[in-house]
């Protein structure tokens, strides 16, 4: 990723219009149900106007649903960040996926995309994920893939096709093979046992022979347990690595973007004690 924009041939900037923010429905694929579907028919006034309406309503809708669907915590936290106030910093982190990934490796976890028939035992994630967030991703066609142990999840990792709603992601855009990374999550008292390792190899090979040739995610710059496994260990699972900082003051926004930040990240997670040396 560049610091102009459109100067990267992947994941490019774009200004993100108004009317994305919120209501965008490429976000987890959010259906648009009608809320009152006899609304539209009843409306007064001559088609034009009637047609004038009509995107406005949707949007009205779309907001609605993604409300519903993200709970109030999150809706509010995401409208003062996005329009309010914020100074924070994501990593961008790109890791390729070869067109073959070998089988996983055999793994104490069993290791499957997740149906509605799963949705229930989800409820271990809570509160951190809600049910009906799991439902809405299963419904809107995004990929969950669900480590188990004994029967119960025990990890998740959740892949859609866009970027989330509202900035300052919204001004990303993906190619068609690559996936942005939704959430990964494993259960706190499984972590370090290589639950989130196994899903991985899982995935890589369900999704390479599905032609999906990079997953893109964006990892606070705090969150070094997930920068960790993002960037992969000794391994260096990612080949490119940016940083978007976004600062939101009462509307004024500035989203700038370091294009190479790998040697910056691999800094940081040294520092912390978090990147072990690649083997001799
Ligand atoms: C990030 C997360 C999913 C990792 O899950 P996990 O099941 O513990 O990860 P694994 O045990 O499979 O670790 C795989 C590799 O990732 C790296 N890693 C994972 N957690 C790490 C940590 N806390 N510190 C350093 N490296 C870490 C290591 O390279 C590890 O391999 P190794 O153990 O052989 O060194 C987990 O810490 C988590 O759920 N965090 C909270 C949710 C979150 O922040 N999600 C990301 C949102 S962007």
């Amino acid at each position: 990723m560049a610091g102009q924009p459109g100067s990267d041939a992947d994941v490019s900037r774009r200004r993100a219009p108004e009317r994305e923010v919120e209501g965008d429905p490429r976000v987890m694929g959010v259906p648009m149900q009608p809320l009152v579907r006899a609304e539209g028919e009843a409306q007064a006034g001559s088609p034009g106007e009637r047609a004038r309406r009509r995107p406005r309503l949707e949007r009205a809708r779309q907001r609605l649903r993604l409300v519903r669907v993200r709970g109030l915590r999150r809706t509010v936290r995401a409208l003062v960040q996005g329009y309010v106030f914020a100074v924070r910093r994501w990593y961008l982190l790109y890791r390729p996926l070869p067109a073959e990934a070998p089988p996983p490796p055999p793994s104490p976890f069993e290791c499957r995309l997740a149906t509605l028939d799963d949705l229930e035992s989800l409820a271990v994630f809570e509160p951190n994920r809600q049910r009906r967030e799991f439902r809405e991703w299963l419904t809107s066609g995004a990929l969950l893939f669900v480590a188990f142990a004994g029967g119960r999840p025990v990890a998740f990792q959740c892949f859609a096709r866009s970027v989330p709603a509202g900035p300052p992601l919204s001004g990303l855009t993906l190619r068609p093979d690559q996936l942005w990374t939704v959430d990964v999550q494993t259960l706190p008292e499984v972590r370090r046992q290589h639950a989130a390792a196994a899903l991985r190899a899982y995935r890589d090979h369900v999704l390479a022979a599905s032609g999906v040739r990079e997953y893109v995610s964006s990892v606070q710059d705090d969150n070094l347990p997930a920068l960790a496994y993002g960037y992969g260990g000794a391994r260096r699972l990612v080949s490119r690595v940016s940083l978007l900082s976004w600062v939101c003051v009462l509307g004024l926004r500035r989203i700038r973007i370091e294009a190479d930040a790998l040697a910056k990240l691999e800094r940081r997670l040294a520092a912390a004690g978090r990147l072990p040396p690649p083997p001799a």
